[in-house]
C-alpha cells in the first residue's frame, strides 16, 4: 500500500521552530529533482520568491517546471497535460502554486483533477501560531488531516425531478482506512500524542459510521497514540474556545475543508498556512492553500509565506531537515521583525522586499 512506502521516510514533520545543528551545504550533494507548478495569478510571483529563497539556502533542489492547464484527452475527458503528469509520476514530489478554476460550464477544478490523477488521499495542514504575529491565540499547534478524494466531493450529482437535485456522499472503507492509518503514522513520526476523529456519525450513521469504524480499528492497532472521537460541531465550539486542547485531527473531506480553514484562521489566515497532499505510489504534492488572488496578481504584493512553508514541508519530506528548518526560521524571524511584513500581515512591504529579507536571513543562519 502507498502508505507503507510513504511512512518509511522522515516525512512531513510539522512546522516547528526548533533550531537544529545545521548541516552545511556540500557542493557534492546530488540535487533532488522536484516538479514545480507555478500556477496562476500570484502563483508565478510566489513560486519565483520560493525558488530564490531555496537557492539562498543552498538546498540541493533542482526544479522541473510544468504548467498545468486542463485539456481534453481521448474521449473528451479532462486531463492534465502529459508532460506535467509524467514529471510528477517520475519525481514523486512537487510544489504547487494556486490554480484558477475557470467559471466555464464543464471545466473541472484543477485541484480536484490533480487529486484524482495522483490518488492524493490525504491533505495535511499543520497550523502553528506564528511567533510575533498577533492573533487572538498564541498557542495553536494543530494538524488537520483531511480525506481528500471522496465524501461530498465525489462529484456525483443529478436531478431527480425538476426542482429536486441529489448529491451523493461517497465513503469507502479503503479511503477511510488509508487516511486513518496515515494520521496515526503521521502522529508517531512527528512526536504527537493524540489523534481525534471528527465525524457526524450520530446523523450520518452509515457513511460517517464507516469512517469512524475505520478510525477506531486503526486506533486499536496503534495504541501508543491516544485516540478520541468528537462530533464536528463540538470540535468547532471547543477549538475557538481553546485550540490548545487539540493535536492531530482526522476527518472526511467536507469537514476537513471547512475545519482546516478555520484552523488557518486561528493562526493568521491562508497566507501563512502550508499544506501537503499525500498520494498513491509515494507521490507527495505540497501547496499553498490560498487561491490565485487575482486582485493583487502582478503587483508584487503577494505574501509568499504559505508556499514557502509548504516548500519547508517538502524539504523535510525529502529528509533535507536542516535546510527546511533554516528556511522556516528565517521566514518566521522576518515576520516577527515586522518591517518587512506584506500587506496581508499588516505591513507595507512588497513580495520582493520580504523575499530579499528572508534570503539575507537564511544566508546568515
Ligand atoms: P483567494 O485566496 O485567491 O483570495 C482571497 C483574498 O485573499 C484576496 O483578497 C487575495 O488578495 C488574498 N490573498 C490570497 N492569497 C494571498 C497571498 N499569498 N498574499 C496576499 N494576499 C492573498 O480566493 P478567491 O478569490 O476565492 O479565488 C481566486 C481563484 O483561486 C479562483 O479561481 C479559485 O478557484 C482559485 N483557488 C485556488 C486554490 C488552489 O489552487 N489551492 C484554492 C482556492 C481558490
Amino acid at each position: 500500500m502507498a502508505l507503507l512506502g510513504f511512512s518509511r521516510r522522515v516525512l512531513l514533520q510539522s512546522t516547528s521552530r526548533i533550531s537544529s545543528a545545521l548541516r552545511p551545504y556540500s557542493a557534492s550533494e546530488e540535487p533532488v529533482v522536484c516538479t514545480l507548478i507555478p500556477g496562476d495569478g500570484i502563483g508565478p510571483e510566489i513560486s519565483a520568491a520560493v525558488q530564490q529563497i531555496v537557492d539562498a539556502s543552498g538546498a540541493p533542489i533542482k526544479w522541473e517546471e510544468r504548467n498545468v492547464t486542463a485539456i481534453k484527452g481521448p474521449g473528451g475527458k479532462w486531463v492534465i497535460p502529459a508532460d506535467a503528469e509524467e514529471s510528477i509520476k517520475k519525481n514523486k514530489v512537487g510544489l504547487k502554486g494556486p490554480l484558477a478554476t475557470p467559471i466555464a460550464k464543464g471545466h473541472p477544478s484543477m485541484n480536484l483533477l490533480l487529486r484524482k490523477t495522483f490518488g492524493l488521499y490525504a491533505n495535511v495542514r499543520p497550523c502553528v501560531s506564528v511567533e510575533g504575529f498577533e492573533t487572538p491565540y498564541d498557542d495553536v499547534d494543530i494538524v488537520t488531516i483531511r480525506e481528500n478524494t471522496e465524501g461530498e466531493y465525489s462529484g456525483i450529482e443529478h436531478t431527480v425531478v425538476d426542482g429536486v437535485v441529489q448529491s451523493i456522499k461517497l465513503i469507502t472503507e479503503t479511503a477511510s482506512r488509508n487516511v486513518a492509518e496515515f494520521a496515526f503514522d503521521y502522529a508517531r513520526q512527528n512526536g504527537r500524542k493524540n489523534v481525534t476523529a471528527v465525524h457526524k456519525a450520530n446523523i450520518m450513521r452509515m457513511s460517517d459510521g464507516l469512517f469512524l469504524r475505520c478510525c477506531r480499528e486503526t486506533a486499536e492497532a496503534n495504541r501508543d497514540i491516544k485516540f478520541n472521537e468528537m462530533y464536528l460541531d463540538t470540535v468547532c465550539l471547543n477549538i475557538v474556545q481553546d485550540p490548545n486542547q487539540f493535536d492531530v485531527l482526522v476527518m472526511p473531506n467536507l469537514y476537513g475543508d471547512i475545519l482546516s480553514d478555520l484552523c488557518a484562521g486561528l493562526i493568521g489566515g491562508l497566507g501563512v498556512t502550508p499544506s501537503g497532499n499525500i498520494g498513491d505510489n509515494g507521490v507527495a504534492l505540497f501547496e499553498s492553500v490560498h487561491g490565485t488572488a487575482p486582485d493583487i496578481a502582478g503587483k508584487d504584493l503577494a505574501n509568499p509565506t504559505a508556499l514557502l512553508l509548504s516548500c519547508v514541508m517538502m524539504l523535510k519530506h525529502l529528509g533535507q531537515m536542516s535546510y527546511g528548518k533554516r528556511i522556516e526560521q528565517a521566514c518566521y524571524d522576518a515576520i516577527k521583525d515586522k518591517k518587512s511584513r506584506t500587506k496581508d500581515l499588516g505591513g507595507d512591504a512588497t513580495c520582493s522586499v520580504f523575499t530579499n529579507e528572508v534570503c539575507n536571513r537564511v544566508r546568515d543562519l
